[in-house]
């Protein structure tokens, strides 16, 4: 794992965007995970913006994305699926059919979530995942004992997450009570992880996921497991961090990180 810290949101937001970029450039059928939630909307605002005056072609990239909320349909105004139609698919040139996400509204859930890692699988899996974090430490819906190879599946939110994201709700109680996710276990399997955090809200919580001990409790500790897996913070949220200079240093002498100083 490697963590970097920016001094501020808008810089964390725009190393991740720059990731992204060039990750799209080396490889123009690229096939990324994504998140949803309040931090992810100025990252989709950055990538619009390397839409509309860099060119960055998104015509052959393939997505899924994390999870979907049970019993909402596309056309609801707070499923992911119509977030992310409004904050990044239909402002960009992404053909729609290439953009997946679980259905919340199926018949048949666990059918539903069984063919969704289907997908994932016929398209050669998931180059680069995006995370978020949630204040249960979740990624995705990954609610506190998600096992470690956990599968997409219907999962009951917690307590907890239903208080930080029941305000979005034009009627906080609508919010459902249970989400399709990708599995702990499909998330690893991304070739890739990026994990971006912002806000002094979150500073405990990803102090837990970046240096406390690997535990199904907080499903954001496995991706200390992972090979490949940056964590991207601004000052606030990497505040309580105990080896914050050991981060900034790595940051500053690694030679990928060094065109993006
Ligand atoms: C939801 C999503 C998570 C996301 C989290 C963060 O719970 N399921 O994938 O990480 O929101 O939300 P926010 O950025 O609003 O804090």
């Amino acid at each position: 794992m490697e963590v970097i810290i920016r001094d501020t949101r808008e810089q964390a937001v725009q190393l991740v965007a720059d990731v992204m970029e060039q990750a799209i450039r080396r490889k123009p059928r690229i096939v990324l995970g994504l998140a949803t939630g309040r931090t992810m909307e100025s990252l989709y605002d950055k990538l619009v913006e390397k839409h509309e005056s860099l060119g960055l072609d998104f015509s052959q990239v393939t997505t899924f994305n994390l999870d979907e909320y049970v019993g909402l349909t596309a056309d609801d105004p707070n499923s992911y699926r119509y977030y992310m139609d409004k904050h990044l698919f239909s402002r960009i040139n992404i053909d729609r059919l290439n953009t997946l996400l679980p259905d919340g509204a199926a018949g048949d859930l666990d059918a539903e979530c069984r063919y969704y890692e289907e997908l994932i699988g016929s398209v050669g899996g998931i180059d680069l995942q995006l995370l978020g974090l949630g204040q249960t430490g979740h990624i995705g819906f990954n609610e506190p004992l998600s096992a470690m190879f956990s599968r997409t599946r219907p999962k009951a939110l917690s307590p907890k997450t239903v208080e930080q994201n029941a305000p979005l709700f034009p009627d906080p109680e609508q919010m459902p009570r249970r989400a399709l996710t990708m599995g702990v276990g499909t998330i690893l399997d991304a070739r890739r992880c990026m994990m971006l955090v912002t806000g002094k809200q979150k500073a405990e919580v990803v102090a837990k996921a970046v240096e406390g001990p690997v535990t199904s409790m907080l499903s954001a500790t496995a991706l200390q497991l992972h090979p490949r897996c940056t964590v991207v913070v601004d000052a606030e949220a990497g505040s309580k961090l105990e080896n914050q200079e050991y981060y900034r240093w790595i940051f500053e002498h690694e030679p990928e990180w060094l065109a993006y100083q």
